[in-house]
């Protein structure tokens, strides 16, 4: 069975891109990850990629005069490693349209906020300022406009009376680390199925 090939993009800490290496080291798991590709060269996950054993690759914007140039050179890089799925993981740069079109249902995000509630930065703060009881985490198809794209999974996480910022993102954390595989894993098996907003799972058996 040939796997998928996944390049995932960080900026940062890059935990989510370790479960998914995790997930990968599975032999029945149906993707692998040919590249980290980060667009800060100090970005921690970076280390974490490569004790997996996983190319990674730094494709840092300052060094380019504009988002365009930027983006190609991401586009290169991805080429090069031959990614068929691009999963955004922490990745703290907004795509344009143009580069999103070039990978046409295939960029994945990670969100820690139940979509199409609190897109943006900070949200857990948001959340537990707006005073929702429950919030959680999205793993949506990239589309043009920031955190918007078609749903593929959601867990919710509830909220507690004394919920921090960070004590909430942790939960939520902690979520993401296992939807973000598994949707991974619907993808590569041939299962998600986009129509118009909603994703549609096929059960496996040729439905
Ligand atoms: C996660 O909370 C993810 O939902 C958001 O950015 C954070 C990245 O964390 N998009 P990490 O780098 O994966 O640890």
């Amino acid at each position: 069975m040939s796997k998928l090939k996944v390049a995932v993009m960080i900026s940062g800490r890059g935990s989510n891109m370790e479960s998914l290496a995790q997930a990968c080291t599975a032999p029945e798991f149906p993707a692998e990850i040919c590249v980290v590709l980060s667009n800060k060269p100090d970005a921690a996950g970076l280390e974490k990629a490569a004790s997996f054993g996983i190319p990674t690759a730094v494709v840092d914007h300052t060094a380019f005069a504009d988002k365009a140039a930027f983006e190609h050179a991401v586009v290169e890089t991805l080429e090069q490693h031959g990614a068929e799925l691009i999963c955004l993981a922490g990745f703290m740069r907004v795509l344009s349209a143009r580069f999103v079109q070039r990978f046409p249902h295939q960029i994945l995000n990670i969100h820690p906020s139940l979509l199409p509630s609190f897109p943006g930065l900070h949200v857990q703060q948001k959340a537990i300022d707006h005073g929702v009881r429950f919030s959680g985490c999205t793993v949506h198809f990239v589309v043009p406009e920031v955190d918007a794209g078609p749903i593929v999974a959601q867990a919710v996480v509830p909220i507690e009376e004394d919920d921090t910022e960070d004590s909430l993102a942790a939960r939520i954390l902690a979520k993401e680390h296992l939807i973000y595989p598994e949707s991974v894993k619907l993808v590569a098996e041939g299962r998600v199925h986009i129509d118009g907003r909603r994703v549609r799972i096929s059960n496996g058996a040729g439905d």
